[in-house]
């Protein structure tokens, strides 16, 4: 059985491909899953794809992954520019590699999107590549545990 990555969304994202396609693209949440497990799979690891609309039910799935999986793929959604909880989940679950991401350019958006909470406890942060980020994540991950 390969390790898995676990993939976490947050809310909204379960309406990828209907919701502001100008900004998040055509791209649903199941072809984005799709994505992950050829990527996972070929990086000689699982995909474990979630989303929840639920903050609580994210912090549950960043500690579940702590008792092994190969690391976490995380996009917040709107929990990311909120959410102390998950912040410090991701420090607890120390030193599994997170990577956070998000679709569209969180930068070059309102001002209430520039700021991360997740990033400063995550390994590293991809933000405005679309549904590439997601798998650049995965290799990410993949060379992390290769060292
Ligand atoms: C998002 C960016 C967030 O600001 C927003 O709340 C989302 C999606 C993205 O993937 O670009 O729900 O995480």
């Amino acid at each position: 059985m390969p390790s898995a990555v676990y993939i976490l969304n947050g809310p909204n994202l379960n309406a990828l491909g209907r919701r502001e396609p100008s900004i998040y693209g055509a791209m649903t949440l199941d072809a984005i899953r799709q994505a992950c497990e050829e990527k996972a799979g070929a990086l000689g690891l699982a995909a474990d794809f979630r989303q929840t609309n639920h903050e609580g039910v994210l912090v549950d799935w960043v500690h579940e992954a702590a008792e092994g999986a190969a690391g976490i793929v995380i996009n917040p959604g709107a929990y990311g520019h909120t959410s102390i909880a998950l912040h410090d989940a991701i420090r607890a679950v120390a030193p599994l590699p997170v990577v956070e991401v998000h679709l569209s350019n969180i930068h070059a958006r309102e001002a209430f999107r520039h700021v991360s909470m997740i990033a400063p406890a995550a390994t590293g942060m991809i933000c405005g590549l679309g549904p590439a980020g997601y798998t650049l994540a995965l290799e990410a991950v993949a060379a992390r545990l290769q060292g």
